[in-house]
């Protein structure tokens, strides 16, 4: 597979996973996941985890998926090799994975001292990846190893946090974010 084809692929399959993060900072607000617990005397979570930020991202990233499904035949036509086309679990898997793996670094973040908002390098660029891949592998096994192959895989994890940083900071230069992370 060339090059250039497999980080297309890598790209768009990821689409999904990429949004809701960026969604979540758009539509965030309202109830905390963690209703304000704390564990120790830290909170579990912290206030920017929340009910509608984590329901609209997974939304968003779902509806990306089906968009995407929608044009794949013409984009695969015009590029002259296929794209994949999502499985309802697929997005499922990769949208709500992301959204999980965002939860669980402000959860690890605030285990280890972090206050809202806190940089934690390498996670804050990757924890949507540890998450949505291994989710989208159980929900949709047969989707998953056509897709995800090993150069995919790699492309991934080396695209993925030059992309987060530079949509952070994109959100941030713009005020949408509070912190160029
Ligand atoms: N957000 C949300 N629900 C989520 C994820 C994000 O409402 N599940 C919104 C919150 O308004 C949050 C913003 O998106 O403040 C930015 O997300 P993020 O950087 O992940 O959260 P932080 O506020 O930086 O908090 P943390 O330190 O826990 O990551
Ligand atoms: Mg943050």
């Amino acid at each position: 597979m060339a090059i250039l084809e497999t980080v297309v692929i890598a790209f768009w399959a990821m689409l999904p996973a990429y949004v809701p993060n960026n969604a979540a900072v758009l539509a965030g607000g309202g109830r905390p996941i963690d209703g304000g617990r704390t564990w120790g005397d830290r909170r579990v979570l912290g206030d920017g985890k929340t009910w509608r930020g984590t329901a609209m991202g997974t939304l968003a990233g779902v509806a990306l998926a089906a968009v995407l499904t929608v044009i794949e035949p013409t984009v695969s036509d015009a590029l002259g090799f296929a794209v994949p086309s999502f499985e309802p679990l697929a997005a499922l898997g990769l949208a709500g994975g992301a959204m999980l793996g965002d939860i669980l670094a402000s959860f690890l973040k605030r285990r280890s001292g972090r206050q809202r908002g806190a940089m934690f390098p390498g996670l804050d660029q990757l924890d949507f990846v540890v998450v949505s891949l291994p989710l989208t592998a159980l929900l949709a096994t047969e989707w998953f190893q056509t897709w995800f192959t090993l150069e995919v895989i790699l492309v991934v994890v080396v695209l993925t946090p030059i992309l987060h940083v530079t949509t952070n900071v994109i959100a941030y230069k713009l005020g949408l974010k509070n912190e160029p992370w």
